[in-house]
């Protein structure tokens, strides 16, 4: 049976229970599509928890997730239904005999053809088709959430064949005719943003930008989905990713490499790593935090001092930069640049996390 939401609030809720955590606003969004039976289109960086909405939607609902995840090249066969030819084929070699009786009677072969093509012989009918996503959402009669995930993957023509179902909330298969969803489906798409998808598209759907969450947030997802690291180190992660993402970086820390480095934390605290200088430490978390080395390479020129302020692209300087010309002296000055000053900084304090000692 599935679960209804009478507000955005009680759906938040329900999410959170699923270590989901949502913001206000975004909760209200989900919940306005699944009472409006309206498509959602989730845009924005990688692993800010558009894939994870959808699964904690359907967990939350006790619905199944029925996903389409979306390639170049993707087509039809794969993302509608394909006709299973040996099942067919099976089917003719068991009307063999009696059809070879009937058309036995024919004298010529012109006859004979003309009988067989006027024949119904049933290969076209639901029995033969092997469902893929799309029809899989259509068809079934428990209300499932479909997630088409990463549509700007596809091509323009694959985004074609998505808005009959988006607005009409059917399936046409020439040779059959039309199904109607048997049951409403709450579907979710997502976008990487890769580029632009088409105005018909995103018409059919509420739009939502997901960014990365406040650090308050972030650092509740964190302890949420590690429950094994403390709130302090969940914090000085969190602030470190902060930093990270004022950067001009090839590709910012997403919520889940931060949970990794919160977890790497954790364990090397527990660990206790004696001597390690505290901005060693740092340096092995950037191994969760950033994946190409021309990034790690700016992050710690951003640590050394070297770059003390980065423009945030909008030709704004970003007032967070400059964190790094604080003093150090608070919880989470390890992160903080403190231009070379961490040789005389004790390392982690075994079970503490990684607190600066100072
Ligand atoms: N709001 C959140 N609450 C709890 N966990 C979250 C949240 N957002 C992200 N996460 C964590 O981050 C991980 C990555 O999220 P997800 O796979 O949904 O990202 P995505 O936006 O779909 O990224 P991509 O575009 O790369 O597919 C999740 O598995 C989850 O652990
Ligand atoms: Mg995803």
């Amino acid at each position: 049976m599935s679960r209804a939401f009478s507000t955005g609030a009680e759906l938040k809720e329900a999410l959170r229970e699923q270590d989901y955590i949502a913001d206000d606003e975004f909760a209200v969004v989900v919940h306005l599509a699944t009472v409006l039976g309206r498509p959602l289109l989730l845009e924005g960086p990688a692993g800010v928890g558009k894939t994870e909405l959808a699964k904690s939607l359907a967990a939350i609902a006790g619905r199944k997730l029925v996903r389409l995840q979306c390639y170049e090249g993707l087509d039809d066969n794969r993302a509608l239904y394909e006709w299973d030819y040996a099942k067919q084929l099976l089917h003719v070699q068991m009307l063999r005999d009696r059809i070879g009786d009937q058309v036995a009677e024919f004298d010529s072969v012109a006859d004979a053809s003309k009988f067989l093509a006027d024949q119904d012989f049933g290969l076209y009918s639901e029995n033969f088709l092997s469902v893929r996503p799309l029809l899989e959402a259509i068809l079934s009669p428990e209300p499932v959430v479909l997630l088409v995930d990463e549509v700007d993957r596809t091509e323009e023509s694959m985004e074609a064949l998505l808005l009959e179902i988006l607005a009409e909330q059917q399936i046409t298969i020439p040779e059959v005719g039309t199904f109607v969803a048997r049951s409403q489906p709450w579907v979710i798409l997502t976008s990487n943003d890769t580029r632009e998808l088409s105005p018909a598209l995103k018409r059919r759907c509420l739009h939502y930008h997901l960014g990365y969450p406040t650090s308050e947030r972030e650092r509740e997802i964190v302890t949420a989905r590690a429950t094994e690291v403390d709130p302090a180190t969940a914090a000085e992660v969190v602030e470190l990713a902060r930093i990270l993402r004022d950067l001009p970086l090839r590709k910012s820390p997403s919520i889940s490499e931060v949970i990794d480095a919160a977890r790497a934390a954790t364990i090397l605290a527990a660990g206790g790593l004696g001597t390690t200088s505290e901005s060693k430490v740092r340096d092995i978390l950037l191994t969760a935090l950033l994946k190409y080395s021309s990034d790690v390479t700016l992050a710690k020129q951003r640590f050394d001092g070297k770059i003390p302020e980065v423009s945030s692209g909008r030709g704004e300087p970003i007032e967070r930069a400059t964190v790094a010309s604080k003093p150090a002296n608070t919880t989470t000055a390890v992160f903080r640049g403190t231009g070379g000053r961490d040789s005389d900084q004790q390392g982690i304090r075994s079970g503490s996390g990684l607190r600066s000692t100072r």
